[in-house]
């Protein structure tokens, strides 16, 4: 029997169906409720609200609890590819050996870019961040495959946007990367593996041999893995509101990745590492910054601590845990910074205060020091981020189009002036 909820507002009773998710999950449809009652809800931060129905992420915050399409995180970033997962997530099921050969050669055929984007680059001052030079490079597709610029084109079409989008975008990371330092753009060389022909974009220098460290990239393919998705999170829920109004795929993701930019969201990492170099500034005393994120008077705050839906940890940040430790001791890294989280990390797991307020490391916290000991510079470090979530913004941009859903157009409460007669310049 399906269940329903019931609202009585002056003096009238209205009443609503209740959906139930495969993980029994509930929400009240409240799509009759204006045209009914006259009432909207009002939610800022749509804290208590459902955008959508998805069959892509599942996530339980407090039972800390992540999984695509059913697998758990834990087992993905042990046992699959950063490739399989974007796989995965964009159509639903696990690749066959077939499946997976023929998305690979896919993606690997459309690594380079048209040589005109350089034109484009080069337009950008060294100092232009690279989250901005990217959303710039992706939007930009749409000038090169105008065709693009029609969602409703053939699945085929579609899908061949989907493939650029991955192929290219760790070309465009790196080509931002190389922008900021002044060095020579690479191009890809596809007899690598998706993470090794990013590290060599990335790092090579035309003066100097260069070989991909194999446990560098398989930090790297593990750090993009649980990225991947992460359901209905604030750049997520902008790329399916911006391809809502039937922009084109390529618009959609970028808007996705200036969403992300902000310090929020995916700019934390950043600030993580930016709040370590400040406390090693100010004489590396840890215990001084725990005690003023206690100090309610004082406008510090811990970065990387806690979750807005995890309420007791966030299971991504116990892979990315051992992960950071495994890739420090095998690269043999040595850097105060790292000593300083490790402070801040055994208080913030012992001190009941933080304990009590859940701030527990999160993912941000261990991704910004495994970015750091890889060799990868700070203001990367949402770039790494968004080539990470690429797939996660593929498939639900994919899912919002194939589900037919409509224009995202929320509504609010007016508390403006009411209405007021116009009044000329001299009699102000
Ligand atoms: C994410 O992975 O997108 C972040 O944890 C933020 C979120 O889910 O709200």
């Amino acid at each position: 029997m399906s269940e329903s909820a019931k609202l009585s507002f002056k003096g009238q009773d209205y009443e609503f169906p209740v959906i139930t998710g495969t993980e029994n999950e509930s929400a009240i449809d409240i799509a009759k409720l204006r045209a009914s009652s006259g009432l909207i809800t009002l939610d800022p931060g749509y804290k208590n609200t459902g955008a959508t129905t998805s069959a892509i992420t599942f996530l339980d915050g407090e039972e800390g609890i992540l999984r695509y399409r059913g697998y758990r995180i834990e087992d993905l970033a042990e046992k699959s590819t950063f490739l399989e997962v974007s796989y995965l997530l964009i159509y639903g099921e696990l690749p066959s050996q077939a499946e997976y050969e023929n998305f690979s050669k896919e993606i690997t055929h459309h690594t380079l870019v048209h040589e005109d984007i350089k034109k484009i680059l080069e337009g950008f001052p060294s100092n232009a961040h690279p989250m901005g030079v990217l959303s710039s490079m992706i939007c930009a597709l749409t000038a090169f495959y105008p065709e693009s610029l029609n969602p409703n084109r053939s699945e085929e079409e579609v899908n061949l946007s989907i493939i650029r989008l991955i192929a290219k975008m760790p070309t465009f990371a790196t080509w931002a990367y190389k922008n900021e330092m002044g060095h020579p753009v690479n191009y890809p060389d596809n007899s690598l593996d998706y993470c090794s022909n990013f590290l060599k974009m990335m790092f090579a220098l035309p003066a100097e041999k260069f070989d991909v460290d194999p446990v560098v990239a398989s930090a790297l393919d593990k750090l993009l893995i649980l990225h991947a998705d992460h359901e209905q999170n604030c750049s997520t829920s902008t790329v399916r509101i911006v391809g809502s109004s039937q922009a084109s795929i390529y618009a959609s993701i970028s808007a996705g990745i200036n969403a992300l930019w902000g310090p929020l969201h995916g700019g934390a990492n950043q600030s993580v590492i930016e709040m370590l170099e400040a406390i090693k500034a100010d004489g590396g005393d840890a215990k001084k910054y725990l005690d003023k994120a206690k100090d309610k008077n004082d406008p510090f705050r811990l970065m990387g601590f806690g979750h807005r839906v995890y309420k007791n940890f966030d299971p991504r940040a116990k892979i990315i845990k051992k992960a950071a430790d495994d890739v420090l001791e095998k690269l043999g890294v040595n850097d105060p910074i790292l000593d300083i989280a490790k402070e801040l990390e055994q208080a913030a797991l012992s001190d009941q205060y933080f304990i009590d307020r859940q701030l527990y490391p999160n993912v941000d916290f261990y991704s910004g020091i495994i970015y750091r000991a890889l060799g990868i510079p700070t203001d990367m470090f949402t770039v790494m981020f968004a080539l990470g979530r690429l797939p996660g913004w593929i498939a639900q941009w994919k899912e919002m189009r194939e589900n037919g859903e409509p224009i995202g157009r929320p509504r609010q409460i007016y508390t403006g002036a009411n209405e007021r007669d116009y009044v000329s310049m001299n009699r102000r």
